[in-house]
């Protein structure tokens, strides 16, 4: 995005030099020759930057004008810098001007490379203020729907998982079923836990049956329980999981792998409440909200008719879609200084860590944590150290040196934007290099 910048001037000349000199900086300018074209200027285009005059009638010399059209602008719009050009006359007015805000003042005749300086800074500190003030403002808007929530231990920083975890905190209030999604290890079962913790049934049995660890015959019997002798080994009575549930949650993980005949039984406890045991005619009525999981697609398997699509309807009023971690890259180094506190990571490891696929999503990345951890109790670890099951991706441009940053910073005479540009970085990532290597900027 090119920067645009205004320049008000009664002197054509200067603002013909002046608008050659930034537009061959890659600037955008626009000019007018008097306070009231440039007040309707400001008023109406997005304008980051102001470089102004103090006289505009070729008479007088008090620098009056200028500084009515300083306070003017300012009132218009207070977050875009103004620099003043000056003749030696107008320096105490100038000067006034600067403890009243204004961004700088160069005195005519003025010196290119400063200029250009200059205004590279300003555009630079409005867009890190920018920043910062989002940053601020999502902080508060998280801190106030985070506060006085439960977050079992939930760690992370992207907007996707802000959003995700806002919406478990509806839904807890509300006893609609919701069926949570997402690939192996990215944190269902946290999102589930967070869902009872805030619910009002938050001091009420929580039950959690995974259909996927037990084998196919025996997941009725253990959901709706059964009489002893109901079918070969089962020798005593058993309580199902709804009964321990009644009263509370009922969490249901990898419901893909219910059988069918599961399904049509779990289909009318969510409706009426009732079951029966197995191996009994006697009903039993319970209420229990039930939460599910899976990281099937189920859409699929009600096309090859392995699930249910009324049951399908009946647990998805609503989904929670976790995300891969790979689509939220800002959750992991959140996650790593979580599961490796006090550890430094070297600069390349970061950004390796960053881009890895993370085909086992959270859960590998603690394990790798964890193995970290003991195999390399102290120093600095490299992407090594974490000994990743699959390749980490080469795309990124090798790691610059401080020469390289350094020549680079001396060619866009100290703007960050270009630099971090030229090696495709942000200009947070930037910063902390310059940091880091002792760079002055
Ligand atoms: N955002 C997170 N913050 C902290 N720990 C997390 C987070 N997400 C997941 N974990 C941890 O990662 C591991 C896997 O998470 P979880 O069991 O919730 O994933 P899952 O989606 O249910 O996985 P699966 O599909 O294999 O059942 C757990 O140890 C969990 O505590
Ligand atoms: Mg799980």
């Amino acid at each position: 995005m090119t920067h645009k910048i205004l320049i008000v001037d009664d002197n054509q000349a200067v603002l013909d030099a002046l608008s050659l000199l930034l537009e061959i900086h890659d600037f955008s300018v626009v000019t007018a020759t008097n306070p009231f074209d440039a007040l309707q200027i400001v008023r109406y285009q997005r304008i980051e930057l102001v470089i102004q005059d103090m006289n505009f009638t070729s008479d007088t010399t008090s620098g009056e004008e200028g500084k009515a059209l300083f306070y003017e602008l300012r009132e218009i719009n207070p977050h875009s810098p103004i620099i003043l050009i000056t003749a030696w006359t107008e320096l105490a007015t100038a000067i006034e001007l600067v403890k009243a805000g204004a961004a700088d003042y160069l005195p005519k005749p003025w010196d290119d490379a400063k200029l250009l300086v200059c205004i590279g800074n300003l555009i630079e500190l409005g867009s890190a203020k920018k920043i910062v003030a989002t940053h601020n403002r999502h902080q508060q808007e998280r801190e106030g729907t985070f506060k006085n929530a439960d977050l079992a231990g939930l760690i992370f920083k992207s907007t996707a998982m802000e959003r995700l975890v806002t919406m478990a905190l509806q839904v807890a209030k509300s006893d609609i079923s919701a069926l949570i999604t997402g690939p192996n290890g990215s944190g269902k079962e946290c999102i589930a836990h967070i869902i009872q913790k805030n619910s009002p049934l938050v001091s009420q049995p929580f039950i959690k049956v995974n259909a996927g660890a037990l084998p196919q015959e025996l997941i009725e019997a253990e959901l709706f329980g059964a009489e002893a002798g109901a079918y070969t080994g089962i020798t005593k009575q058993r309580i199902g999981r709804f009964e321990a549930a009644d009263g509370g949650t009922l969490f249901l993980d990898e419901i893909g792998n219910l059988p069918l005949s599961g399904q049509i039984k779990l289909l009318r406890v969510l409706q009426t409440g009732e079951f029966e045991r197995l191996g009994s005619t006697q009903t039993r009525k319970v209420n229990v909200r039930v939460i599910s999981a899976t990281n099937e697609n189920l859409l699929q398997a009600i096309e090859q008719g392995r699930f249910r699509e009324d049951l399908y309807y009946r647990l998805n009023v609503i989904e929670l879609n976790v995300p891969a971690l790979c689509e939220r890259q800002d959750d992991v180094l959140a996650l790593i200084s979580h599961f490796l506190p006090h550890r430094e990571l070297t600069i390349n490891t970061e950004q390796a860590l960053q881009h890895y696929k993370w085909p086992g999503n959270v859960r590998e990345l603690e394990n790798a944590c964890k193995r970290v951890a003991v195999l390399k109790p102290t120093g600095a670890l490299t992407v090594d150290d974490f000994a990743l099951s699959s390749p980490v991706s080469s795309q990124q441009k090798a790691e610059p040196t401080k020469q390289e940053i350094e020549h680079a910073m001396r060619t866009h005479q100290g703007v960050i934007a270009k630099v971090a540009r030229e090696f495709g970085l942000s200009r947070q990532a930037l910063y902390r290099r310059l940091q880091k290597m002792g760079i002055d900027y």
